[in-house]
Parts: C-alpha cells; sequence; structure tokens
C-alpha cells in the first residue's frame, strides 16, 4: 500500500495531531519525517488530552508502530521524558523505532537558540528555543552526532570534542557564556540516555519500506507548515527544516513514488506563533474573539498565537507545493458567534493582483488582502455527526472554500473531540 502524508498548510497547529490520529485507526505504522520538539500535537481522546511533541500522533493506537524517521532532530531528555509521561497515562511505547540517521539536538544548540534569538533583539524570529536550528545548522555543517553515534562511545566522545571546541569558543568570545564541559555532557548522553534509546534505534529506512512491501498501511505526520518551511515559507520567519511533502520522502527514506494520499491540514481561519508577515491578520476585538473561542495558546510554549481571515492565496500555493490530494478543514466551530466571515480570494500590491503568493518579500509585506465576505451561521455545530447536519451557511462556507482553493475538502472538524469530524460528500 503507499504512503498518506498529514502536511499543514499555513503556520503550524492546524490540527495535525488531530487529524494523523484520526487516521491512525487505518494504518500500521505512523512516521514523524522532519522537526523535533518544536512541534505540538494536540489530541483529545474522551474528554483527555494529549500534547505530543516528538512522538509520532499515532501511538495512541496500541496497533500503530511509531517510528521517529531521519529527518527528525532528536533531544533525547525530551523523548524519554515524553514516553515516561504517556506510559503513566496507559500508553504502550514500547514499539517506537527511532531513525539511528537522526541527528541529536545537544545542550549546546538550545543555548545557542537562547542566546542568539537575545542578540537579534528586535528582529528575534521568536523561535522555540528548543535548539532546533542549530541542530539542523550542524547537520547542514557536518559537524552533527547522530542517534547512531549513542553505541559508539569512542566516536562520540570524539565528535563531541570536535564540535564542543568551536561551540564553546562562540558562546564563550561573542556570546559571554560560560563554555559547556564536554565531559558532563557525554556522561548525560551516554550512561543517562544511551541505555534507553539504544534499543529502539533502528534501520528505519529498511522498516519502513519492508512495510510497503508486505502491504502496511504508512502515515508520514508532518509537523510545522508548508510557509514555516525552509525553502517555502515565509523566510527567514520560517523553522529549519523541510515540512512539505517532499520532505515526507527525505525525511523518512521513501520514495516520491511511494506516496499516493497526501492530505493538506487547514484551518478554518489562520494563526501563527512567532515573528514574519501575516496579510490577513487581525487585531482588536475579532483578534479576541478568536483567540479566546480558539484557545489559540501554544501547545507547548503557551505563547498567544497571532489570529487572521483565512487565506485562500496561501492554500492555492500549498495545494501546488505539497501535491495536495484533499484538504482537512479543522476548527470550523470556532467561527460559530461570527455573523460574517470574510474569507482572502487574493492579494493586491501596487496595482497588480496576485492569486498566489508575490515571490519577493518586500511585495508579499506589502500586500493588501482582497476579500469576499460570507454570512456566517451563528450556531453551535459541535455535536454535528454528518455535514448535511451543517447548516447551509457553514456548508456554503466549506463549498466556497474549496471553490477558491481548488481542492477537495474531505474532513470538517467541528471540535477538539476524536469523534467531532464531518465527511463532506
Ligand atoms: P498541530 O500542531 O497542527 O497538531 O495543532 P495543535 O494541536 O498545536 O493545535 C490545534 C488545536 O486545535 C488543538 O488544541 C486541538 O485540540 C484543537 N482542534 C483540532 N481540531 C479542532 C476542531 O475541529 N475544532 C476545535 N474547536 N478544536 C480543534
Ligand atoms: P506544530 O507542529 C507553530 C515557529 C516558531 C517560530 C519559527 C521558528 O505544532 O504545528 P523554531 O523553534 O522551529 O526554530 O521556530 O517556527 N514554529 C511553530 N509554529 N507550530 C509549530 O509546530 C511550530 N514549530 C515552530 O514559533 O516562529
Ligand atoms: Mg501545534
Amino acid at each position: 500500500m503507499p504512503a498518506t502524508v498529514v502536511v499543514g498548510t499555513q503556520w503550524g497547529d492546524e490540527g495535525k495531531g488531530k487529524l494523523t490520529d484520526l487516521l491512525s485507526k487505518e494504518m500500521d505504522v505512523v512516521v514523524r519525517y522532519q522537526g523535533g520538539h518544536n512541534a505540538g500535537h494536540r489530541i483529545v481522546v474522551d474528554g483527555e488530552a494529549f500534547a505530543l511533541q516528538l512522538i509520532p500522533s499515532g501511538i495512541l493506537y496500541p496497533s500503530v508502530t511509531p517510528v521517529i524517521g531521519n529527518g527528525v532532530v532528536v533531544d533525547p531528555g525530551v523523548l524519554l521524558s515524553e514516553m515516561d509521561t504517556l506510559q503513566s497515562r496507559g500508553v504502550d511505547t514500547s514499539q517506537l523505532k527511532v531513525s539511528g540517521n537522526a541527528h541529536l539536538i545537544m545542550p549546546y544548540h538550545q543555548e545557542i537558540d537562547r542566546v542568539t534569538e537575545r542578540f537579534l533583539g528586535k528582529n528575534a524570529l521568536g523561535t522555540t528555543k528548543r535548539g532546533i536550528g542549530p541542530a539542523y545548522a550542524d547537520k547542514a555543517s557536518r559537524v552533527g552526532l547522530r542517534v547512531q553515534d549513542l553505541l559508539d562511545e569512542k566516536i562520540f566522545r570524539e565528535k563531541l570534542d570536535v564540535a564542543l571546541k568551536e561551540k564553546n569558543a562562540v558562546l564563550a568570545k561573542v556570546y559571554n557564556r560560560l563554555a559547556l564541559s564536554s565531559k558532563e555532557i557525554a556522561d548525560r548522553y551516554l550512561t543517562e540516555y544511551r541505555p534507553r534509546i539504544a534499543p529502539m534505534i533502528s534501520d528505519t529506512v529498511s522498516y519502513l519500506h519492508d512495510s510497503l512491501a508486505a502491504g502496511k498501511n504508512i502515515l508520514l505526520e508532518g509537523a510545522q507548515a508548508t510557509f514555516l518551511d525552509l525553502d517555502h515559507g515565509t523566510y527567514p520567519f520560517v523553522t529549519s527544516s523541510n515540512p512539505v511533502a517532499g520532505g515526507a520522502c527525505t525525511g523518512s527514506g521513501l520514495g516520491p513514488r511511494d506516496l499516493s494520499r497526501i492530505v493538506g491540514i487547514a484551518k478554518a481561519y489562520v494563526t501563527r506563533v512567532g515573528a514574519g508577515p501575516f496579510p490577513t491578520e487581525l487585531d482588536g476585538e475579532l483578534s479576541e474573539l478568536l483567540v479566546s473561542r480558539g484557545h489559540e495558546f501554544g501547545t507547548n510554549t503557551g505563547r498567544r498565537r497571532r489570529v487572521g481571515w483565512f487565506d485562500a492565496v496561501m492554500i492555492r500555493q500549498a495545494a501546488r507545493l505539497n501535491s495536495l490530494t484533499d484538504i482537512a478543514l479543522t476548527k470550523l466551530d470556532v467561527l460559530d458567534t461570527f455573523e460574517t466571515i470574510k474569507v482572502c480570494v487574493g492579494y493586491e500590491a501596487e496595482g497588480q493582483r496576485y492569486e498566489f503568493p508575490p515571490y519577493h518579500q518586500s511585495v508579499l509585506h506589502a500586500v493588501t488582502p482582497i476579500y469576499e465576505e460570507l454570512p456566517g451561521w451563528c450556531c453551535d455545530i459541535t455535536s454535528a455527526t454528518r455535514y448535511e447536519e451543517l447548516p447551509e451557511n457553514a456548508r456554503r462556507y466549506v463549498e466556497f472554500l474549496a471553490k477558491t482553493t481548488g481542492v477537495t475538502i474531505s474532513v470538517v472538524g467541528v471540535g477538539p473531540g476524536r469523534e467531532q469530524f464531518v465527511r463532506p460528500a
């Protein structure tokens, strides 16, 4: 069976965790392919909430094998504590596999993330300060330590010494910070983490291809989103990996022809955490209403999310960047109390209309959204179980979004719970 990808189409927090959980019912393997614990994927099962950072959201199904792919950056301390929390809540984590080629987040990555953000001052990106960017930078510079290095103490210490020599010079001389001890780091990673991580380290590429050959169903769970993509997002206000569907191949080792369904996750409005352009951003009362009705605070960092109207220009771009087959539209219920709802159907800048985002950042920063206004439905849709039960104006909104983006909407979320969704015919 070919694989399915879940990919964010906006700036993250679209509900990828919920959709991954929903689709995992029919899956045998669920893979995280990029990012690290900058992600926060919230799933609500029978009123109980789980917030996953590094572990694939499919883990809540005992029949699913969760895999952390080679494209992920792994902080082993965070991974182990996430496993412990899940275990203590009755979730079996014993089947978890971690790619030996995934890179390790080291203590100096987190330290560098913090101090560089501080140094940037008003130009800070608003990263999650988890060491994600510095870990990917070391991967690209070929001085990163990989998960498999935990298995060879000599290599681990050698690589750490080489990396730390340069990091400590930078930390001390540029940022006026204390040098980190190679011995302390090595002892923690090799003595505390290695015994528990080692049994999970696998050749995940072979495992995934063998699974496909055996007819198993694989789901690739993206973290972050299309417009946080290092290449295609609103650079430099992006993360340091490739969340787009192409990243599902490089980050897992499956080939492009192994993918069959690519589900884009889109909120019925838009949110963003951290700095960067946001054409449809709202402020004032409407933004307060969206934030409070949508509980728009970071799943892990607790930061308030910026909010705005649905932006079809972004989704058209996401459709072509990811080869989207369909869209899961989430949080439609958050709009329940709005009398009218705006949708951005194009941008305007210097007398020119744009159906897709302008490539030049100066133009993008200056665009004005062109809106269409639709009537709201002003009633509670959270208990709908069939698409036909949605009020006519809610269906009109969904169908308008499908038309203006050019992508079929296959699932509509009407609440955070596992069962709170309907499927348009
Ligand atoms: P992710 O990072 O893409 O997995 O998204 P997050 O979990 O960070 O943020 C999405 C939030 O919306 C979570 O709190 C979910 O429980 C919640 N959520 C997902 N789908 C729906 C929906 O259809 N309606 C409502 N009200 N909440 C939803
Ligand atoms: P999920 O998977 C929303 C944002 C940060 C910052 C930028 C760079 O839950 O959708 P980083 O720490 O990655 O170097 O930060 O990316 N960011 C996210 N925003 N959801 C996420 O993940 C995010 N992961 C990173 O706020 O603007
Ligand atoms: Mg999130």
